[in-house]
């Protein structure tokens, strides 16, 4: 049998169980549940401790695809990690990940791409499994966003979460993957970086840890105006490829970035709401793990059926970006309860 294409056999998700509120953070700093809630559609997101790190969080999500896809750990030929906030600089966490599914020796990378990773995980790891490299992948998009956040910024300090998403793809007959836009643009980094703790600079001193130059800056109203393009660009791109047209996307699964970034997409590409998956009101941004715990969510809820087109799009550091059109194949079930509470 001549397997070619690939789908996506299980899906999982695991947040930490700490919450952090928007009541919190009006006792933390000067905001208003009101304020956040108005601006980014935020309302609560999970926070890991500090003897949960990100693989951690990856292999709870990971034990869920391999449940949800009927198979063993063993049975996987790869695993990939897209993360910001990687346990270690090095080795990569997947390597992690895959000694805490028992199954050493499998090939295992991480994807650094900020909040595009899951898009871009899912373009190599699609590509891999369709090209005969791989039968079976594991791709987990998992961020401590906490870690790196300055907690005095009100500007970032409302909008991340931690989390994990995870997918198993497989090869199969009917594929699939039908396209994917990328597309990255350094020439500003600074719009959304950690200035220290790479090569860059001097190696990290203790001023910089006192004046916060190894937490996350932002250009919020920049970051803003090239998310909504570009997330509009990159649809209509990656449609046009596949040849289907807006009407016939059956789900918009974009990054949980804004609630305002979400609507003002969707309106643009004429998507009713109901057919926008959003959950940012209970994780905020989880940065790669966005996309694969909204997927993860909308299975659980039995809301796809064989044959619907999903648009994944999403947007992030570097600056980066990306889109890919997906037809949903199988019929695929969760491996938690129906309220969607994992972990
Ligand atoms: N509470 C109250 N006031 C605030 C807060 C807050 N938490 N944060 C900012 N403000 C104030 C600002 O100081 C400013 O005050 P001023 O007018 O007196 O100067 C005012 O609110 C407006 O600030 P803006 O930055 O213009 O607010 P905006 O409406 O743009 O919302 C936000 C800010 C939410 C950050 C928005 O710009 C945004 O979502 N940008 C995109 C962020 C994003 O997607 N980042 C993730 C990228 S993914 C990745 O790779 C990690």
């Amino acid at each position: 049998m001549n397997h070619s294409g690939v789908r996506i056999a299980g899906v999982g998700h695991h947040v930490p169980h700490g919450v952090l509120t928007n009541a919190d953070l009006e006792r933390m700093l000067d905001t208003s549940d009101e304020w956040i809630t108005t601006r980014t559609g935020m309302k609560e997101r999970h926070i890991a401790t500090v003897e949960e790190p990100t693989s951690e969080i990856a292999l709870g999500a990971a034990r869920q695809a391999i449940a949800s896809a009927g198979i063993q750990a063993s049975d996987l030929s790869c695993i990939i990690v897209a993360t910001v906030t990687p346990d270690y600089p090095f080795p990569a966490t997947a390597c992690i990940v895959g000694a805490k599914l028992g199954i050493p020796g499998v090939p295992a990378f991480d994807i650094e791409i900020a909040c595009s990773g899951f898009i871009y995980g899912l373009t190599v790891a699609s590509s891999l499994v369709r090209t005969g490299v791989f039968k079976r992948v594991l791709l987990i998009g998992a961020e401590e966003l906490s870690r790196i956040i300055n907690y005095d910024d009100r500007s970032t300090a409302i909008l991340f979460g931690d989390g994990a998403g995870a997918v198993v793809l497989e090869a199969c007959e009917e594929d699939s993957f039908l396209s994917a836009e990328l597309g990255a643009d350094g020439s500003n980094p600074k719009n959304l970086y950690v200035e220290v703790g790479g090569t860059a600079t001097a190696p990290i001193s203790a001023d910089d840890i006192a004046t916060k130059r190894n937490k996350v800056v932002m250009n919020g109203r920049e970051v803003f105006r090239f998310a909504v393009t570009k997330m509009i660009e990159a649809t209509n791109i990656a449609l046009a490829r596949a040849n289907v047209s807006r009407q016939d996307v059956t789900w918009l699964i974009p990054h949980q970035a804004n609630r305002r970034i979400i609507d003002a997409a969707a309106k643009h590409l004429e998507m009713p709401s109901e057919r926008v998956i959003v959950n940012i009101d209970r994780y905020g941004n989880t940065s790669a793990a966005s996309i694969p715990i909204a997927l993860s969510e909308t299975v659980a809820a039995g809301k796809l059926k064989h044959g619907d087109v999903i648009l994944f799009v999403g947007f992030g550091g570097g600056l980066s970006w990306g889109a890919v059109a997906w037809r949903w194949n199988g019929d695929v079930k969760a491996a938690f309860p129906k309220n969607g509470k994992a972990g």
